[in-house]
């Protein structure tokens, strides 16, 4: 049965804004935040009662059926915020060794890791072998071939699943879409008879899931379907070819409302997943999901100190103006890498009207944030949604020190992570 959540939406906490119009973070005055952090700007604060909520949400929407919620840690990797999701009794999908070992340590059950990405190095399938975790899922023929030789070379038998490539098409950023056919990712439906072959020939091999991700920033649940029923005919196919299944795997990739308007949120993606498998007869499989952005983007801010208003043009026509802030393309990349908005406002005072261009720093055109209103120049702007994809793709491009991270819990700061600050760069430079 399905059951509608109707349309879910405002995040329980994250960003908001107090009566008197100062910004709040978790409830929380954010100018008292940063002043109790201690921290520099830029800095990322996080609120981690928003973050746990929404998984607490999620998990709850399963209900009894069996699953897994494998966080996609590339969103946002910080300890503090993994733990508190591995809490909520979520596993992790991760797509490098690296990853694959902080979760380790981090304490994510093996058996709650699946491995993904395209280019897996031998050196990465030993270390998921030597750590059996619940699959290696692996996205071509040949890929599955070196897992094979990895798997006898250790002498153990390799649980892997098959990433399927499901030729849909996403209503998303082309950089983000997954799942068409000309896409890099994933195994193709006629591709899938190589891989058949090399599971029925090896008893190096046990073959335990079927997965897919067709894309990130879905806004409706129909493609997210649409790719699952192409896993679950395949799961048809490899059940019926004796394969002992245990879990259909349908990707993560549920958006956030980064200012449009409201999207389904993931515990409706899970609903309607699960009256899928129901209907197709597979309900006793486990259900795997690999939302990363949903859980922890609405819950993340990027706080910046303007650093100069500049103005130009003699004539009203002409006139532009740019408010040039301390955070660049470098702490939150998603600007200059998919024309993302992030919507910016004052620290202390609601958003005003008169249009400046936010910028960055940094020495490239696409350092632009895009155009907000304000109507002064605020000493401190908030810049929302950054929870995810933000710090863990950030860099020291032009000799920028990595920003700081703060955690709030409960509307207190409980952990505080400083930049590692621009003289360690410089050390490791010289190093270099
Ligand atoms: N599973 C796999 C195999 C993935 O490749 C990804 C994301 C996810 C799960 C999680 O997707 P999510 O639920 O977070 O949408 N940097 C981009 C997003 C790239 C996503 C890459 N893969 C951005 O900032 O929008």
């Amino acid at each position: 049965m399905l059951v509608s959540l109707g349309k879910m939406t405002t995040a329980t906490h994250g960003f908001g804004r107090s009566p008197a119009g100062t910004a709040t973070l978790g409830g929380r005055s954010l100018a008292e935040l940063l002043a109790e952090a201690g921290v520099t700007t830029p800095a990322y604060f996080y609120d981690l009662s928003g973050i746990r909520a929404r998984a607490q949400r999620l998990e709850a929407a399963f209900g009894k059926a069996p699953h897994l919620t494998a966080y996609a840690i590339k969103a946002n990797s910080a300890g503090t915020i993994v733990r508190t999701l591995l809490a909520q009794g979520t596993g992790v999908d991760a797509v490098s060794g690296g990853e694959l070992e902080l979760a380790r340590r981090l304490g994510a059950p093996a058996r709650k890791i699946v491995l993904s990405g395209v280019a897996k190095s031998d050196r990465e399938i030993d270390q998921a072998l030597g750590a059996d975790i619940l699959a290696i899922q692996a996205e071509s023929p040949p890929e599955l071939l070196r897992i094979q030789a990895r798997a006898r070379a250790l002498g153990v038998v390799a649980r892997v699943a098959l990433r399927v490539n499901p030729s849909v098409t996403i209503d998303s950023h082309s950089h983000v879409s997954t799942g068409h056919d000309k896409a890099k990712f994933g195994i193709l439906r006629r591709d899938l008879g190589h891989a058949f072959a090399t599971l029925q020939r090896s008893a190096d091999l046990k073959l335990v899931g079927i997965s897919t991700h067709v894309g990130s920033m879905l806004k409706e649940t129909d493609p997210y379907l649409e790719s699952a029923s192409v896993v679950c005919e395949v799961a048809h196919e490899v059940l019926g070819q004796g394969h002992a299944l245990e879990y259909v795997d349908f990707g993560g990739g549920y958006g956030i409302d980064y200012g449009p308007g409201a999207l389904p949120e993931p515990a409706e993606y899970v609903q309607a997943a699960l009256g899928f498998l129901a209907q197709r007869e597979l309900g006793h499989l486990m259900l795997v999901v690999e939302p990363g952005r949903s859980l922890v983007g609405s819950f993340g801010v990027l706080v910046a100190r303007v650093v100069q208003e500049k103005q130009s043009g003699s004539l009203p026509e002409e006139e532009r103006r740019w408010l040039m802030i301390d955070a660049g393309m470098n702490d939150l990349m998603r600007p200059a890498l998919y024309q993302a908005v992030h919507r910016i406002e004052p620290l202390s005072v609601p958003p005003g009207t008169k249009p400046h261009r936010v910028v960055g720093p940094v020495c490239e055109s696409t350092d632009d944030f895009g155009e907000f209103g304000f109507d002064a120049v605020p000493e401190i702007v908030v810049i929302r949604d950054a929870g995810a994809y933000g710090f863990t793709m950030a860099s020291e491009y032009n000799g920028r020190a990595l920003p700081a991270e703060v955690f709030v819990d409960d509307g207190r700061v409980v952990h505080v992570s400083p930049s590692p600050g621009v003289e360690n760069w410089i050390a490791r430079r010289l190093q270099a």
